[in-house]
């Protein structure tokens, strides 16, 4: 029989006899078909991610084939068990706002289950996050792996990309510079196989921080989700889940302080998403640590961004893993690194870095002396409209706004800049600063990727491409411009964001890492008095009431305050 605290004797269902309760599990179990032999096995747990509904995993059940056909190579017994999944595009109001229903969920599935290790299939954004989250709190041995990048599609001879192209595309039809029948025909070219956006956006981002955190196989976050190599990826992750089952390595032992701050160094270099800003800050308060914005931002300006991909760049992640993948970065970042870290194989990042193939040629990762840009890619500011920070992402944006003084143009809410956006009366101009309330963690609710406001059409029409956008929601990965988010504390909590009106000065002044209200504290003290927080429907029962009593600012992650242990250190620490 085995170790008692293994296999089926795990996790026992309270009947008030622990005998019984293995007897009768035995009983059930069986009805599936396994012998006590394959019950005695070491049970490795298989998230299964997949849904008609979401794109970005379609080629789950075959990666969880192969990730059977590793454990079993191995000697453990593979079970798959459902969690929920998130797309993109199918979640109401916004995936973010169920981030951490998967979370908990990923967290009790495995925690209630009688599991020896678990493999977590994420891959679209929030879906990576929350199995970590869920994993980090369960700490149980776990290994990630990532359903993979799409390949490009091809559209007049351009190479087309999930979904850098598909804002573009879409500004370039409000903008009259392309008709309906030639924006249909890019909409059947834009994701043209499974697998995650092959751009940097956030599932790249979190897949290159996680294998970078050392939570997934080394080269596992750049191979095309429809390469016969993933599939290997898949069966070498089932056969390292079942070894670590039995080495009992678990998430806590790989993602420390050392180990964050190289997923946070990469997803600088990387010129990555922001979003994987809030959702670091979350993992790591999973652990007890809370994210220290002035040390990101310190991080930032000594690590350049090395990645030629889009948005920033030019290439795809397909031309990443040609390039050999994370490796090349991580080669190029290496006296900025945290090489002892500990890896999901046993291995320091060191190590693994020593053994990973040197490509011939590539020039998708440039050199530390060549930087696509310089330091400072994704910046912190501070300042009276954002106490406790907001962010930037200056790589993506156009240089001459980042520093600008415009006269503010403000949106109350999502709706409120759904139906006046494009109305040929809205007073703007193109030196204006678009301002964006209601749509932080609690205001949307859920802090969706409403932060990329469009450019009005009007001013779009006369080929305005970029303005200054400041709000509390979060953008895309995907979308460039001088954006600034994240803005904490948000307006629906009565942060100073709250307190802007049409007409105001706002400065923004990057290089002085600064956000600044232009109007006299008296005044803001006036209108203080008079503000009241908005109302949400449906707020009084279910999810959405404990989200809005319980979610938390950008900084601490949107992760609801009672799934956090106690705060025991800040990261990335001071040097
Ligand atoms: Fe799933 Fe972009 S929509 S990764």
């Amino acid at each position: 029989m085995a170790d008692e605290k293994r296999g089926m004797r795990r996790n026992l269902t309270a009947y008030g006899d622990e005998e019984f309760s293995l007897f009768l599990r035995r009983a059930f179990i069986k009805a599936m078909g396994y012998t006590d032999e394959a019950l005695d096995r070491p049970i490795i747990g298989i998230t299964n991610t997949f849904s008609d509904l979401n794109a970005c995993h379609r080629t789950v059940p075959q990666l969880i084939e192969a990730v059977k056909r590793g454990v079993m190579l191995a000697g453990g017994l593979p079970v798959e068990f459902p969690t929920i999944t998130l797309h993109e595009s199918f979640a109401y109001p916004t995936s973010m706002y169920l981030r951490n229903l998967m979370a908990i969920d990923a967290e009790e599935m495995i925690r209630g289950q009688p599991l020896d290790s678990v493999v977590l299939i994420g891959g679209c954004d929030k879906t990576v996050p929350a199995l970590l989250m869920g994993a980090a709190s369960a700490d149980i041995p776990a290994i990630l792996m990532v359903t993979g990048p799409m390949l490009t599609g091809n559209h007049k001879g351009e190479r087309l990309g999930a979904c850098t192209d598909c804002r573009r595309f879409w500004a370039r039809f409000r903008a009259k510079e392309i008709d309906e029948a030639e924006i249909n025909e890019v909409n059947s070219k834009l994701a043209p196989t499974a697998g995650t956006c092959m751009v940097m956006g956030t599932a790249s981002t979190m897949a290159l921080c996680a294998e970078a955190m050392g939570m997934m196989l080394p080269g596992g976050a750049a191979i095309p989700a429809v390469m016969a190599e993933r599939m290997r990826n898949a069966e070498a992750t089932g056969k390292r889940a079942v070894e670590l089952a039995k080495e009992r390595l678990t998430p806590k032992q790989i993602m420390t302080p050392d180990a964050i701050e190289n997923a946070l160094r990469v997803l600088l270099a990387i010129g990555g998403s922001t979003n994987a800003i809030v959702h670091f800050a979350a993992i790591a308060g999973r652990l007890g640590f809370a994210l220290d914005l002035e040390g990101f931002d310190r991080m930032g300006q000594e690590t350049p961004v090395l990645v030629d991909l889009k948005p920033t760049g030019q290439h795809y992640m397909e031309h990443l893993y040609e390039a050999g993948g994370l490796a090349t970065i991580l080669r190029e970042l290496k006296p900025l690194l945290h090489g002892k870290a500990l890896t999901i194989t046993g291995r320091t990042l060191e190590e693994e870095i020593a053994d990973a193939r040197v490509p011939e040629k590539q020039d998708v990762v440039r050199p530390r002396s060549n930087p696509i840009f310089g330091n400072g890619g994704i910046a912190v500011l501070w300042g009276n409209l954002a106490p406790d920070g907001a962010i930037i992402k200056q790589a993506a944006a156009t240089p001459a706004l980042m520093t600008h003084t415009g006269r503010a143009v403000v949106f109350e809410s999502l709706e409120d800049l759904a139906n006046r956006i494009d109305d040929p009366a809205l007073d703007v101009n193109a030196d204006d600063v678009l301002v964006l309330k209601n749509a932080g963690p609690k205001g949307a609710p859920g802090m969706p990727e409403a932060g990329y406001i469009p450019i009005p059409r009007k001013l779009g029409e006369q080929g305005v491409k970029d303005m200054v956008r400041i709000s509390d929601a979060r953008m895309s990965g995907t979308a460039f411009g001088a954006i600034v988010l994240h803005v904490a504390p948000e307006s629906a909590v009565g942060g100073p964001l709250a307190l802007v009106r049409n007409g105001d000065r706002i400065r923004l002044d990057v290089p002085q890492r600064r956000l600044e209200l232009l109007v006299d504290d008296a005044e803001l003290a006036a209108r203080r008095r008079q503000w009241t927080p908005p109302q949400h429907d449906g707020e009084e029962r279910g999810y959405r009431k404990l989200f809005l009593e319980t979610v938390q600012q950008a900084d601490r992650g949107c992760d609801f305050e009672f799934l956090a242990p106690k705060v025991t250190m800040r990261v990335p620490r001071k040097p």
